[in-house]
Order: C-alpha cells, then sequence, then structure tokens
C-alpha cells in the first residue's frame, strides 16, 4: 500500500507556458492543407479512408451496414444489451444503427459481469486517474500511464458518455485521499482510436510500473475552452491545440485533425492521400493508406512484416481481454474482393517509355474503340461487367444503331486476329453534360451481351479500376494516354498509340474560366510532345498505383490544338463521377472497398 500526495496540478492545455517539446518548428500553417479542410472530412469520408468493415461507402460517407450484410465467418460476442450476436460485425453493425448497445467482451453473454470505467480524485465528474473493472474480473483496476495517449483517452471519454472524447491526457490530480493500489498492479490499454467502448480496446497486465505511472483524463465539456489563437477546430466541434494536428494521432476523435495534412510530424507517416497516420501502422501489414503507401518498400526498409498487431506485449505482460483489433483485421480479410486494373502482364516486355510508342495487346486491356459507321472516331475504356466508360461528346442516343463497339483492337487498318466487335445495348450521357463548356463530359455505354452468355464480360478485356476518391492521384504523378488519335500534323494513326504525361495542378493558368477544377483534369508534358489528339476523345488517361493497379483517373475530353505545351489536355475527372457510375452500373461492379 502506498499513501501518495500527488501536489503537481499541471494541466497543460493550452498555455503558453507548455510548449509541446517534440514539435519542430514548423509553422502548422505549412502542415495543414487549408483548402482541403473546408471539406469537413472525418473518420467516416471515403475520399480519405477506408470505411469500418461493418459499415458501407455510400455518397461518399461511411455508413452502417445492415448486419447480415456482414461476412458469416467469425465467433460470438456480447453487448452490453445483454445479447449475443454471431459475429463481431454483426454487432458491431447493430451498434452502428443503434448506439446505445455496445460491444462488452468475446464470448457469449453470460448472467454476470458488467465492463466498467470510472474517473477517481478529478475535481469533476468529467476528470480523474481512469479505473476499469474488465468483466470476468470483480475489482476495479487503474490504467497504466505509459501506454495511455489522447487514442485511449478519446475512446475512454466517449465510453463515460463525453460525445466529443477528451480534452487532455495531462494531469495529475490534487488529491490528500490515499491511492489504495497495489504498486505492481496496472493494466496498459491499447486501442486504435474509433472504438465506441474502452472494452474493445485490449488489456494487458503490467506488472512494473510504480503507482505514480498511473493514467489520468480530462474528458471534453462544452465548456472546457473557449477558442482563442493557435487552436484547430476539430469537424465534431471540438478544439484542440493546432500543434497537436497532422501527428498521426487522432486528437479529435474524429480524425479531422489528421485528414488534411501536407507533411506530419512526430512519429507519423504522410500518406500520398495528405493523411498522417501513426508510423507503427507503417508495414504493419494493414493497407491504411487509402493510396496504400504505407505497406510498400517494408522488405526494404528492414520493417518486420508480420501480421503482429502495432503493440507487441512485452514480457511480463498478460492478456486479458481478446484482441478485436485482430478480429477487425481478420473481418476485412473475408470482405468481396475486386478484381480490376491487373494487367496479364506474363508476356509482356516493356518498352522504353518515350511517347506515342505503338501498344501491344496486353497493356491495354481496357482500351476500347467506338466506330461509327466507318470509322473510329473515339476511344473508351472498359470498366467491367458490360460497361464501358467514354465521353458524352463521342456519343448520341439517336445514333446507338449506328455505333460498333471494337474490343481488343490494335491497327484498324489491319485489323489483328484477338478483335470482337460487339454492339451496343444502351447509352447514358451525363444529364448535365454541356456541349458548349464541356463541363460533366462522361457518358456510359452498355454492350450488347452476346448470344449464351450468362454474365457479360469482354473477350480479351480487363477493366481498369474506377477511382473512388480524388486522393488517390496527385498532381506531379505521371499517367498514360492512349488511343488512335491523329498526330500533330493532323495525320491519320492506323494503331494503338499510347505516351506518358504528367498530371497538371490548376490549370486555371492556362484556360481560364473554360477549366473547371473539380470537374477537370489537366495533363500534358513539358514541352507538349505527348498529347491527346482528335480522335483520342473518349479515351482513357490512366494512373497506376503503389501495387501497380490501373485507375481510369480521366477521360480524353478537349484541349486547344495538340501537343502545345501552353495547351495541356484536358480530361474528364473521372473521380467525380464514382457515384454517377455507382448509381447507373451498381456498386458492386466498381467499388474496391467499403462495399
Ligand atoms: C468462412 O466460413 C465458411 C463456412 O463456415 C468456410 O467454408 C470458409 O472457409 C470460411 N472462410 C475463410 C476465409 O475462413
Ligand atoms: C499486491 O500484489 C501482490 C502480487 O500480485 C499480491 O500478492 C498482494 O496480495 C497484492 N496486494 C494488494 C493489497 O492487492
Ligand atoms: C473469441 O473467443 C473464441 C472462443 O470463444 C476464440 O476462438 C476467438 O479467437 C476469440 N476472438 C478473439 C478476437 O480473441
Ligand atoms: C445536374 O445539375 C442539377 C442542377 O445543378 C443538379 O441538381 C443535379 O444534381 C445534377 N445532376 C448530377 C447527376 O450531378
Ligand atoms: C487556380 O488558379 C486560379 C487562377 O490562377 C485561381 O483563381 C484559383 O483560385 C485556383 N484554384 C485553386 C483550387 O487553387
Ligand atoms: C510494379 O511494376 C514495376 C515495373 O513493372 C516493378 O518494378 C515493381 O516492382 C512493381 N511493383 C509492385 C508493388 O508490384
Amino acid at each position: 500500500m502506498k499513501l501518495v500526495h500527488v501536489i503537481l496540478l499541471l494541466l497543460c492545455f493550452y498555455s503558453s507556458v507548455c510548449k509541446f517539446t517534440s514539435t519542430s518548428d514548423t509553422p502548422q500553417e505549412d502542415l495543414l492543407d487549408r483548402k482541403c479542410l473546408t471539406e469537413k472530412y472525418t473518420h467516416l469520408s471515403c475520399n480519405k479512408v477506408f470505411c469500418q468493415p461493418w459499415q458501407k461507402c455510400v455518397d461518399r460517407t461511411c455508413t452502417c451496414k445492415l448486419p447480415y450484410q456482414c461476412p458469416k465467418n467469425g465467433t460470438t460476442v456480447c453487448s452490453t444489451n445483454g445479447k449475443s450476436y454471431p459475429t463481431y460485425c454483426q454487432q458491431k453493425s447493430f451498434e452502428c444503427l443503434r448506439p446505445q448497445a455496445k460491444f462488452l467482451n468475446n464470448g457469449t453473454c453470460t448472467a454476470e459481469g458488467q465492463f466498467s470505467v470510472s474517473l477517481k480524485y478529478g475535481k469533476t465528474d468529467s476528470e480523474g486517474i481512469v479505473e476499469v473493472k474488465l468483466v470476468d474480473q470483480d475489482k476495479k483496476v487503474f490504467i497504466c500511464k505509459n501506454t495511455w495517449s489522447m487514442t485511449q483517452a478519446n475512446v475512454a471519454c466517449l465510453d463515460l458518455g463525453f460525445q466529443q472524447g477528451a480534452l487532455d491526457t495531462e494531469g495529475s490530480f490534487l488529491t490528500s485521499e490515499d491511492i489504495t493500489t497495489n504498486d505492481t498492479e496496472c493494466l496498459n490499454v491499447h486501442c486504435r482510436g474509433l472504438e465506441t467502448s474502452l472494452a474493445e480496446c485490449t488489456f494487458t497486465k503490467a506488472m512494473t510500473n510504480g503507482y505514480q505511472e498511473l493514467a489520468s483524463v480530462v474528458c471534453y465539456t462544452q465548456n472546457a475552452d473557449s477558442p482563442t489563437n493557435g487552436l484547430f477546430q476539430c469537424v465534431n466541434g471540438k478544439y484542440i491545440p493546432e500543434k497537436r494536428a497532422c501527428n498521426g494521432i487522432n486528437d479529435c476523435g474524429d480524425q479531422s485533425d489528421e485528414l488534411c495534412c501536407k507533411g506530419c510530424q512526430g512519429e507519423s507517416f504522410l500518406c500520398k492521400s495528405g493523411v498522417c497516420i501513426p508510423q507503427q501502422y507503417k508495414c504493419n501489414g494493414e493497407v491504411d493508406c487509402i493510396t496504400k503507401d504505407d505497406e510498400i518498400g517494408c522488405e526494404a526498409a528492414g520493417h518486420l512484416r508480420t501480421q503482429a498487431i502495432a503493440f507487441v506485449p512485452q514480457e511480463k505482460m498478460e492478456i486479458l481481454t481478446a484482441d478485436m483489433d485482430a478480429e477487425r483485421k481478420r473481418i476485412k480479410s473475408f470482405l468481396p474482393k475486386l478484381s480490376c486494373g491487373v494487367k496479364d502482364n506474363t508476356h509482356v516486355r516493356r518498352k522504353r517509355v518515350v511517347g506515342g510508342k505503338s501498344a501491344h495487346l496486353k497493356e491495354f486491356p481496357w482500351q476500347i474503340a467506338i466506330k461509327d459507321d466507318d470509322k473510329i472516331t473515339c476511344g473508351g475504356i472498359y470498366i467491367g461487367g458490360c460497361w464501358i466508360l467514354t465521353a458524352a461528346h463521342c456519343v448520341r442516343v439517336s445514333k446507338i444503331h449506328r455505333y460498333q463497339i471494337w474490343i481488343a483492337l490494335l491497327n484498324w487498318f489491319k485489323p489483328n486476329s484477338e478483335l470482337k466487335i460487339q454492339s451496343v445495348n444502351r447509352i447514358i450521357i451525363h444529364e448535365n453534360y454541356s456541349g458548349t463548356t464541356y463541363q460533366n463530359d462522361i457518358a456510359l455505354i452498355e454492350v450488347k451481351k452476346r448470344p449464351n452468355q450468362r454474365e457479360c464480360v469482354l473477350p480479351h478485356s480487363i477493366p481498369a479500376c474506377v477511382p473512388w476518391s480524388p486522393y488517390l492521384f496527385q498532381p506531379g504523378d505521371t499517367c498514360i494516354v492512349s488511343g488512335w488519335g491523329r498526330e500533330k500534323d493532323n495525320e491519320k494513326v492506323y494503331s494503338l498509340k499510347w505516351g506518358e504525361v504528367k498530371l497538371i495542378g490548376n490549370c486555371s493558368k492556362f484556360y481560364g474560366k473554360r477549366y473547371y477544377e473539380k470537374e477537370m483534369q489537366c495533363a500534358g508534358t513539358k514541352d507538349g510532345s505527348i498529347d491527346a489528339c482528335k480522335g483520342d476523345s473518349g479515351g482513357p488517361l490512366v494512373c497506376t498505383d503503389v501495387n501497380n493497379v490501373t485507375y481510369v483517373w480521366g477521360i480524353v475530353s478537349w484541349g486547344e490544338n495538340c501537343g502545345k505545351p501552353e495547351f495541356p489536355g484536358v480530361y474528364t475527372r473521372v473521380a467525380t463521377y464514382f457515384d454517377w457510375i455507382s448509381n447507373h452500373v451498381g456498386r458492386s461492379l466498381i467499388s474496391q472497398y467499403n462495399v
């Protein structure tokens, strides 16, 4: 038994006295992407994050799945409403729909046993030293400080009913009472940060911490603090010190402080999508960045690529509860997977890329040609099923019977043996397409199923993936445009040509008001040597991610002249139209994740 007189009450909130020592001198202004912040992204924004396995993405937002939509594989879990559910996913999806019933424990419900969190020695109900009672134990135990952070503090406060989570984890509480704890006993807890109850986190017994090493928390209440300078306002309304944004730690509780970053500080990793994740998520065997760059180069960097969880229980630690984070990962592996954008490259010898090169059949398995009467007039992109994406200006519904879809074509003057021709069943043009401004220059073509075909697949074709987020690729990324368009000198081209171009950020400087940032994407080369031209229209601008998966990032739309550097090619920005495409072709056909 120890007698503790903690006099130190350094609530290190937003006082300037309390500099966060680890921060660099970089002004925060440089780390935050202000334009992105106006989008108010949170942990539920599918543009920035993967949804939880019990959620699906609807209209760019992670929404609750219905329990039957969960994978069936799993073991029973018990909820605080006393009911057992067949899987963790089902329990979480019920909870997502009706937030009262939270996770209690792995296994079926038993008569006795509740989990509880309480705060002790605080001056108010919203603060104190954290104590928990695990389901299968009768006494309350303190939490150790050494693994305690905002991540777990937010979960604890949420569990206690503070919707905006924690204000701080610093705070030693002035008390004259005795803390009657056995100094060899406290629990370490590990959370991911998006749990709704501490019961979902993993508890391990720690034996080596002294009594002074107990975790405490101050939960966030409405009257906690009024905004002053240097504060970051989370999307959930909470204020945090701006210095804590973009550090990989979900201080806000809704992750909004980590989703619009140009750089990351502290122990964190910057995803190409502008999201900071904890450094320990890099090379942990689970893809956390939507751009997948956290799981690249892991062997080379000497990271251990184990299935091991982010925390590694050290010696003398005994795991007391089920690892529901591992279960979450396992559930993800049962979700349906989509095959797109991966070429069958076995026999392709890739030539050095210079530009305007002739293509091999297997290099552009999503490329199709649209023939109108006796000419190839436009290109198109196969996206799966019977569906082809093209430019709205390429097709007219009234001419549907005149179009032929040429599949696996390389040279239309000397057609190759693989060539297949199919007719068109339906054309869907974007309702807001404008032939004068070229806004929404996008259309879908449904090819006719061939007789005896049960499911529609195009021969010799592989669909390109449809990008679901505008953050999958960035200005400066190198992508590939392909088509049968004319050369600069207006000379006809018979064989499929391709070339590399770079995505260009804001094209208003070239085209002024004719360029609509959200709907269009510019791409070109410094010297203009590679460009889309007349006849390429409707064809693909594809970009390839770190895993060599190919996305149709743009549809060749318009441009001034051809091959002039001051007039880069303009493409329809396909990511903007993900929902439009999904509504017409069906979510399951094009959704790689979040289904
Ligand atoms: C899921 O469960 C089914 C039936 O219990 C089983 O056949 C299947 O192999 C399981 N899937 C995986 C990936 O374990
Ligand atoms: C303290 O821990 C030791 C070892 O686990 C145990 O033997 C002892 O009974 C504990 N004391 C109290 C007061 O809990
Ligand atoms: C939950 O308990 C079952 C047995 O009751 C076990 O097979 C399973 O691995 C446990 N799940 C987790 C995540 O520990
Ligand atoms: C077309 O524009 C109208 C008016 O701005 C808008 O309400 C509608 O949602 C747009 N349609 C699509 C598919 O974006
Ligand atoms: C793009 O550039 C134009 C003019 O150069 C500017 O007015 C506009 O705000 C910029 N847009 C973005 C999104 O940066
Ligand atoms: C992607 O392809 C390139 C070139 O074909 C290859 O060098 C690289 O290893 C591939 N990357 C992955 C992650 O497969």
